[in-house]
């Protein structure tokens, strides 16, 4: 089924400037870039972007993290976006990630780990309406 996921090139992948090989890597793979735009997000965005992880120990220095520089935020668009695009990424811990998932290739720790995606339709729909309205998407 055609699906939406939002995914973000976090501070530490554009600031490295592999956001270029982390694009290539989501059209090699099939994925549809419907929405883009990059953006520097304020503590206080960052903290409500990550309003799920607000009782996690790791809260603060996440949203210190991004929010430190910009990120590119993308809409992707494919049969079943969601899982496809968490297996292209990998574990959380670029430590865990396989060979070739884009946090192995360029992730440096479980919190800088490159980038962001969707876990759940319900939380692709809330991600994707926090950056974008319908009319961006193309
Ligand atoms: P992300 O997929 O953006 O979702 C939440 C983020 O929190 C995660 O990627 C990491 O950047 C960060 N994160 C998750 N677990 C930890 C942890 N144990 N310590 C520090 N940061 C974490």
């Amino acid at each position: 089924m055609l699906e939406r996921t939002l995914s973000i090139i976090k501070p530490d992948a554009v600031k490295a400037k592999n956001a270029g090989k982390i694009i290539e890597m989501l059209e090699s793979n099939g994925f549809s870039i419907i929405g883009m735009k990059k953006i520097h997000l304020t503590k206080e965005q960052a903290k409500k972007f990550y309003i799920v992880h607000k009782d996690r120990p790791f809260y603060d220095s996440l949203t210190d993290f991004m929010s430190e520089g910009p990120i590119i935020v993308m809409v992707l668009e494919k049969d079943n976006a969601i899982e496809d695009y968490r297996k292209l990424m990998g574990a959380t811990n670029p430590e865990d990630a396989e060979e070739g998932t884009i946090r192995k290739l360029f992730g440096t720790n479980i919190e800088r780990n490159a980038v962001h995606g969707s876990d759940s339709k319900e939380s692709a729909s809330y991600e994707i309406g926090f950056f974008f309205n319908e009319l961006e998407l193309v």
